[in-house]
């Protein structure tokens, strides 16, 4: 995936993200903080933190937080919202996540929301993430899933394979710098591959309604024709996982949220 597509993306749609509900008041920004119980001393890193939602959530509750984001016009965002609500112990940086520019054993916890399905190489990216956490640090992670066997069961493994690549083509022709989402049980393989330990993980359903949802990221009226029929005549395993209806005349879908907490091994 160019970054540079990533960049042009965000950057054109920066604003809409520090209001989106979705990320300003998602239910996995709580939920994080909640299962990760923050300490008054921890430094923090959020990689890919958009308009900054969750480094403000844990700011309150450690030290100091750095909000990295590969899109400046995010971190400007970020920095704004940061401002506004008076809170003084972020600073942005500017950072790709496959490649963070930090110290080993620098931070207590790392998160990141919503973001690696943009990432091109995931594997990497959590290699960076046990690089820079301390002995005993914290990895919170929280993004949107393709359908598996863990989370949308009943199916054979080709339906499941043929309804991942067409969730995930919706998503890119929705946003061209998204990259892949993966399912549940491949996360918690890769962490682990990666060096860390699980130890928690869950599954949060998004109520998601589809125009905000298309035109965040900008979709044209043919666009939005185009996705919203697929969404309608999807195939039988793409429905059970997406669950596409409509209520009071708007189209609704579900998306669907894997948070996992791992821990980086003391020696
Ligand atoms: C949906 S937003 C993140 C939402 C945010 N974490 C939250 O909790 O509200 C996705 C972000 O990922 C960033 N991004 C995409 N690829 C990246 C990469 N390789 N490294 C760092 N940031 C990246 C984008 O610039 C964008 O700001």
């Amino acid at each position: 995936m160019n970054k540079s597509l990533v960049q042009e993306q965000f950057g054109a749609h920066a604003a809409a993200y520090a209001t989106s509900t979705v990320h300003a008041k998602g239910a996995s920004l709580a939920r994080l903080v909640e299962l990760v119980r923050p300490e008054k001393h921890w430094h923090v890193l959020d990689v890919a933190t958009g308009a900054g939602h969750t480094a403000l959530a844990f700011a309150p509750h450690v030290a100091d937080v750095i909000a990295s984001d590969l899109t400046e016009k995010m971190l400007e965002q970020a920095a704004k919202l940061a401002a506004a609500k008076g809170i003084t112990n972020i600073e942005t940086a500017q950072a790709d996540a496959e490649a963070l520019p930090f110290a080993e054993a620098r931070f207590d916890l790392v998160t990141c929301r919503i973001a690696p399905h943009h990432f091109p190489d995931i594997p990497t990216f959590v290699s960076e993430v046990e690089r820079v956490l301390k002995p005993g640090g914290t990895f919170a992670l929280a993004d949107n899933i393709e359908p598996d066997a863990e989370s949308t069961p009943g199916f054979v493994p080709i339906q499941l394979r043929d309804a991942a690549l067409l969730y995930n083509s919706v998503e890119k022709i929705r946003d061209p710098s998204h990259s892949r989402c993966l399912g549940m049980t491949e996360w918690s393989e890769l962490i682990e591959d990666a060096g860390l330990r699980v130890l928690h993980k869950e599954r949060t359903p998004k109520e998601m309604e589809f125009e905000p949802w298309a035109t965040r990221m900008g979709c044209n009226a043919a666009t939005l024709e185009r996705l919203r029929s697929i969404l309608l005549e999807a195939s039988r395993a793409l429905q059970a996982f997406l669950k596409p209806r409509t209520s009071n005349d708007a189209l609704w879908f579900t998306l669907d949220e894997a948070i996992i907490i791992a821990r980086k091994p003391v020696a």
